[in-house]
């Protein structure tokens, strides 16, 4: 496209140096003390990472199965992404969480530290889903270009520095994924990964119906494997988010199911760049025992 975006559509509010897509600080506040409920399971993820993909798991689990009811409405507006008021929608996601009847899924990428209080106090059990730094940049660099919702990415070797020092929302790679490993030792979460799920989707398609503690057939396992692959749910309008406005979501420049495999970040990043992020890599995970696959 050549048409040149001047603002986004989100509004960005700096919370503790982190730029989140929040309307105002009085918005903020209403986050801040979000009050959850024991039965709520929080789906928690740094942007691009598998959770559109989860969100469908969590769903198909939910509804036994069935892919039809499955398909009642797109993801966006099945269920509510805590921090955000998109311009499609008369109110905030927060608003409509409030108003939602138990038991509730709801979606958040925000980092361990700024999660609303109440949701570490009533114990609720969050599912965690983090993707390796590379293809997570490069998915999220093409995600920048075909979403109104965020800032231009201008090119690649820009947002790669961007994506780098953390400037970008919700901020630093790093900093999430190793938040939240660290908040796995002293809370309910389930802490997965893009490329496990990839390699074998059954496997930890179980994971999470024992952490659900609910028992499902082998046969609607295979059902719910089927109907959340990247080949089935790239065609569900549903789950393709075609069905998000175009204004908002523009797929003739980017498709939102744009790959969906790991190692991708092999046909962006050049041999410097590759080399410099292992570097970088190295310094920000010292110390963490977190380990990605970079492919599988
Ligand atoms: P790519 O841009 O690398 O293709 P999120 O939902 O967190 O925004 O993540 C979006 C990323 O997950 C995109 O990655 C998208 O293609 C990928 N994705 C969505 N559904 C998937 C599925 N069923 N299997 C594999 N990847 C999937």
């Amino acid at each position: 496209s050549t048409m040149e975006r001047s603002s986004t559509l989100f509004n960005i509010l700096e919370v503790d140096g982190i730029p989140l897509p929040v309307l105002s600080k009085e918005m903020w506040n209403k986050i801040s003390n979000f009050q959850a409920r024991p039965d709520d399971l929080f789906l928690v993820t740094y942007p691009k990472s598998g959770t559109t993909w989860m969100q469908e798991i969590l769903d198909m689990i939910k509804n036994d199965g069935d892919v039809e009811k499955c398909k009642r409405v797109n993801t966006l507006e099945r269920y509510p992404f805590l921090e955000v008021k998109f311009p499609h929608k008369e109110k905030p996601d927060l608003e409509i969480a409030l108003e939602m009847s138990s038991p509730r899924l709801i979606k958040t990428h925000l980092p361990s530290h700024l999660i609303p209080p109440s949701i570490w106090k009533e114990n609720c059990k969050i599912i965690y889903v983090a993707r390796n730094a590379k293809d997570c940049l490069v998915s999220f660099y093409h995600f920048h270009r075909m979403a109104s919702l965020l800032p231009d990415p201008q090119n690649f070797e820009e947002f790669y520095e961007k994506f780098m020092s953390g400037k970008v929302l919700f901020g630093s790679w790093f900093d999430h994924v190793k938040g939240w490993w660290a908040a796995k030792d002293t809370h309910q979460i389930l802490y997965l990964f893009y490329e496990d799920i990839k390699k074998n989707p059954k496997h930890e398609i179980h994971k999470v119906l024992e952490f659900l503690e609910k028992t499902l057939s082998d046969d609607i396992i295979n059902r719910i494997v089927h109907h959340t692959s990247f080949d089935v749910m790239k065609y569900n309008p549903m789950a393709n988010q075609t069905a998000v406005p175009s204004y908002i979501l523009n797929h003739s420049i980017s498709k939102f199911m744009r790959k969906g495999m790991p190692g991708d970040w092999k046909n962006y990043f050049t041999v410097a760049q590759n080399e410099e992020f292992d570097k970088d890599y190295q310094k920000k995970m010292t110390g963490s025992t977190l380990t990605f696959r970079t492919e599988i």
